[in-house]
Order: structure tokens, then sequence, then C-alpha cells
């Protein structure tokens, strides 16, 4: 009996999750091609945790999300993606047997932080010095982040 409720919850929480997953996305299908406005990075936070729920359930979320933080100036699909990537690769790189993934806003001399942290590794000095390469992958036999991202849902 207590098996069939905590099932029927958690039927529950993943139909709610995929009713918000579904507004998250039609959103988006009404987005044009470039918009910078006000952006509230926290909401960008909590719809970017929504859509990588099922990689980052498997480890420690630890998350500080400053209460007053003022809009930011951008572009929220482009912060969405950004944002989600940090996150997937935070979940690819980690190596520990409790991984643990930080996500961080504040406020620091008037200017606006959003700080992504793993406890993983790391990157070699090697793969360090191309991060900024376009198109820059180790994964590239795996056909890249997204390709892992659907393989694993
Ligand atoms: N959090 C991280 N820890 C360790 N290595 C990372 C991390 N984030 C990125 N990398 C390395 O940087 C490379 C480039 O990352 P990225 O630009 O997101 O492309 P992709 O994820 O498709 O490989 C990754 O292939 C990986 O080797
Ligand atoms: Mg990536």
């Amino acid at each position: 009996m207590r098996k069939l409720n905590y099932t029927s919850q958690s039927v529950q929480e993943s139909a709610q999750r995929i009713g918000s997953i579904i507004h998250d996305l039609k959103h988006f299908s009404r987005y044009g091609l470039s918009n910078v406005k006000p952006v509230a990075l926290n909401h960008i936070v909590e719809t970017a945790l929504r859509l990588t729920h099922n990689n980052v359930k498997r480890l420690q979320l630890q998350l500080s999300l400053h209460p007053q933080l003022p809009a930011i100036k951008g572009d929220e699909l482009q912060l969405q993606l950004l944002l989600i990537n940090l996150i997937q690769n935070a979940c690819l790189a980690m190596d520990k047997i409790h991984p643990l993934l930080t996500i961080e806003t504040r406020i620091e001399e008037g200017r606006v932080y959003l700080k992504v942290i793993d406890n993983s590794s790391g990157m070699q000095p090697h793969i360090q010095a191309r991060i900024r390469e376009p198109f820059f992958t180790t994964r590239r036999e795996q056909g890249g982040t997204w390709a892992w991202a659907f393989d694993h849902q």
C-alpha cells in the first residue's frame, strides 16, 4: 500500500513536471530570432533545472538563488541554452562517489553573478586551453551533449 502511494505520488509529480516542460517549450516556440530584454535569471535557472531533471536527479543539488535579484538584460533563450549546457557538462563530468552540483545567483558590487560549480576532477590544462574554440568537444564519438541527453532520457 505504501509502495502504491509512493508510485501514485511520483506519477503525479512527473505529470506536473511534464506539464511545466510543455509550457516552457511552447513559450520558446513563440520566440523570435534575437530578443534582448530584461530577464529574471532565477527563473532561467528553475526552467533549466526542469529540463535537465533526469540527469540532475542522480546527483546532489545545492541551489542558492538570491531572492531579490534584479532583472538583467539578455536573450532569454540564449541564456537558457547556455545554462542547460553548463548543467549537462557538469552532469557528464561527475566522477566522484558523491557528485555535487552547486548553482548560485548573487549580487556583488552592483553586478549579478551566476555560478555553476561541480565537484568533478575538472579539465586537463590542454582541454581548458581549447574551451573557447567554437565546436570544441571531447565527445565527438558520442555525438555531443545533446545526443547524450536524449539517449539518457
Ligand atoms: N564541467 C566540466 N568538467 C569537465 N570538463 C568539462 C566541463 N564542461 C566542459 N568540459 C569539457 O569541455 C568540452 C566542451 O564543452 P562544450 O562546449 O559544452 O561541448 P560538448 O559538451 O558538446 O562537448 C567538453 O567536451 C568537455 O571535455
Ligand atoms: Mg556541453
